[in-house]
């Protein structure tokens, strides 16, 4: 018994670096376990070792934002000032230490949909972590003639960490070549001017999203749709993704769409 238990309990591990992008977000990596395993765009349960009163760590669930190739682990979290774990991780520091999960799981892989030509990963806010690496992922320009991201946030400051990604991506190694042309990264914003102003909801009723894009609009011949955000953002994106004929899959049954609420509190 003791050991199963022991066995299951997430693992220290270091604090490599941090980022802060506003006073709602921020970014951090941390050192990956040899054993630790996870297909791209999956979560993980993360927490900080417990303080004195506590009886036991708070943990709670994260996408991983890099791709399953990479030696670190890289998360894209909000901060929260009341948050049971945010109020205390926004204030980690490179050598702090971490616990990390060791059952990642999750919807927003690749194999929970069936081959398409083109995959359309539709985020908001930290929603935008799973895709951050799956768009990483050599696989995923293997399997599709076309890649777009969508990224909807409120303000300018929240859309830097995926554009700061994206725009890295022509340099890396391993994606570079792969992402030139095929790649697309549309970003909206709610709540300030901005060339594309709208909600994804919005952008997918008007039709200006595909006019953006240069694609036609979804069908379930071609299109395969990944989704994440507030759980709001999911059902009514969901609920639109369905008006043009597209199905929800799983790990299970693969299908033309899938859906994960991104991380909050
Ligand atoms: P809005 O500014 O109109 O609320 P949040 O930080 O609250 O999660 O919001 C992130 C982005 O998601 C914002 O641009 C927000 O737009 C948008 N959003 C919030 N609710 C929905 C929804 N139900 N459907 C689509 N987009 C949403």
């Amino acid at each position: 018994m003791n050991e199963i238990l022991m066995s299951n309990a997430p693992t220290e591990e270091k604090v490599l670096a941090v980022e802060h992008y506003t006073d709602r977000l921020f970014r951090f990596e941390i050192s990956r376990p040899a054993s630790f395993r996870f297909r791209s765009g999956e979560f993980i349960m993360i927490g900080l070792p417990k303080t004195e009163e506590q009886r036991k760590p708070i943990m709670r669930a994260y996408s991983v934002a890099s791709p399953s190739w990479d030696d670190k682990l890289e998360f894209y979290s909000i901060k929260v000032e009341d948050g049971p774990l945010t109020s205390r991780l926004q204030k980690i520091k490179e050598g702090d230490t971490v616990l990390l999960g060791k059952k990642p799981v999750g919807t927003l892989v690749l194999d929970a949909l069936l081959p398409g030509k083109r995959l359309w990963m539709f985020s908001t806010g930290t929603g935008i972590a799973p895709f951050a690496s799956v768009i990483r992922d050599p696989e995923t320009y293997e399997r599709y003639d076309e890649v777009i991201l969508t990224h909807t946030c409120r303000e300018a400051g929240e859309l830097t960490y995926g554009k700061r990604l994206v725009d890295s991506l022509v340099n890396d190694p391993l994606v570079g070549e792969m992402v030139d042309g095929k790649l697309k990264h549309i970003t909206s914003l709610t709540r300030e001017d901005y060339p594309l102003k709208g909600r994804i909801t919005t952008l997918l009723e008007t039709g200006k999203l595909f006019e953006e894009a240069g694609t036609p609009p979804l069908n379930p011949q071609d299109d395969r749709v990944m989704i994440c955000g507030s759980m709001d953002m999911i059902n009514d994106t969901k609920a639109l993704v369905e008006t043009f004929g597209l199905t929800e899959g799983s790990n299970s049954q693969p299908a033309e769409f899938v859906v994960e609420k991104s991380f909050v509190g």
